[in-house]
């Protein structure tokens, strides 16, 4: 989960592992999203992973996971058309050039998202080649894997769906041609790292910062059944949320498709949003799902899996201010100060 502790160059910071450090009794550990590019960079104060000091600074990082017995991927993430203005003085680039609704939050105040710049055929082969290097910079980082970010509006969503993909040529038109930017940067990390190593996540139903498709399920289960095909290591789907206080969300008008997609991807699926521990034991009872992943709860309860463990009780007070930490002095807090239940 992004929050925003690196500094303004994309470099993870030592609070960091720390943070990371704590939440080591989640069995694994998937990272806040970690620029591929400077041209996809464009949350202030997130980490990005394009450049040696990046890959050192992630090190210690990795390293503090695997010391306390957990393991950790990195969300690879492209933003696409949702950079705020001012994080670089890089042209935002998508799809097509559609402005994203809603407003951005950049160094210098709240502003309109720009309208981005269409990509062109060797910008996007440049972009996949990126995917691939960022693949490797993760594991010559420690990182045991990545997990390819295809969710929440960003570069590889606003392919996939038909609201944000208006092209005419081998990238637009029909859903097969909407998901060839995915198959091609999924081959290309497999190609980078192996197949065990990479993973994907998708939040096929709703419509999260103006990305949406008018049938999901023509997009999404093929998509599935491609990445089951490639023989990825495991699918995250993050279904929407019921929750309207949460502004991230993504509406719920359209029905999960997890049911679906689980007929055709056979290797372990992830679910995640909303789950409290109650619900996620009846997913994976159900055989809905392989494994759960928790965000929100993850924050306020260091040792979540713990107290699910022990019937300890879960902190839900969730405190959105603390969330992102560009504009606070104090960095550490509603960061790395949330107690333990147990004594570790
Ligand atoms: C502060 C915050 C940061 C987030 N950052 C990311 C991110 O970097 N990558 C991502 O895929 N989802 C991100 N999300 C979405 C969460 O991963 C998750 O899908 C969402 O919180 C719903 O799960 P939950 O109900 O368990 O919290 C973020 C959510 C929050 C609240």
């Amino acid at each position: 989960m992004t929050r925003g502790r690196a500094t303004r160059e994309g470099i993870p910071t030592p609070i960091m592992a720390q943070y990371y450090a704590q939440r080591c009794d989640a069995g694994l550990i998937i990272s806040e999203g970690v620029a591929i590019s400077p041209q996809g960079y464009g949350w202030i104060n997130s980490p990005g992973i394009w450049n040696d000091a990046q890959v050192e600074a992630w090190k210690p990082i990795t390293k503090a996971v695997h010391d306390h017995g957990s393991t950790i991927v990195a969300q690879l993430w492209h933003m696409g058309r949702m950079l705020s203005p001012g994080v670089t003085n890089v042209p935002s680039v998508a799809p097509s050039a559609i402005q994203p609704p809603g407003v951005a939050h950049g160094p210098h105040g709240k502003s309109d998202y720009p309208t981005p710049e269409a990509l062109t055929i060797p910008q996007i082969h440049q972009i996949v080649k990126d995917y691939g290097i960022a693949a490797k910079n993760a594991v010559k980082a420690g990182f045991d894997g990545i997990q390819l970010h295809a969710a929440n509006g960003y570069l590889v969503d606003q392919f996939l769906r038909d609201s944000t993909n208006k092209r005419k040529d081998e990238y637009g038109g029909s859903p097969q041609k909407r998901l060839r930017f995915l198959k091609e940067v999924v081959e290309e990390m497999i190609a980078a790292i192996g197949a065990e190593r990479v993973s994907v996540r998708f939040s096929p139903n709703g419509e999260i910062q103006g990305c949406v498709d008018s049938h999901p399920e023509e997009v999404f289960i093929p998509a599935a059944a491609l990445l089951q095909k490639l023989n990825v290591a495991w699918l995250e789907l993050r279904e929407g949320s019921d929750d309207a206080s949460f502004d991230m969300a993504g509406q719920t008008h359209q029905k999960k498709l997890s049911p679906e997609i689980r007929k055709v991807f056979h290797n372990p699926l992830v679910l995640n949003g909303d789950y409290d521990k109650e619900s996620g034991e009846e997913a994976l009872k159900l055989g809905k799902a392989d494994a759960i992943a928790y965000g929100r709860l993850y924050i306020n309860n260091p040792d979540l899996a713990t107290r699910f463990k022990e019937n300890l009780p879960i902190d839900t007070d969730i405190q959105p201010t603390s969330f992102y930490a560009a504009y606070q002095e104090d960095k550490t807090s509603g960061y790395t100060d949330y107690p333990f239940a147990t004594k570790k």
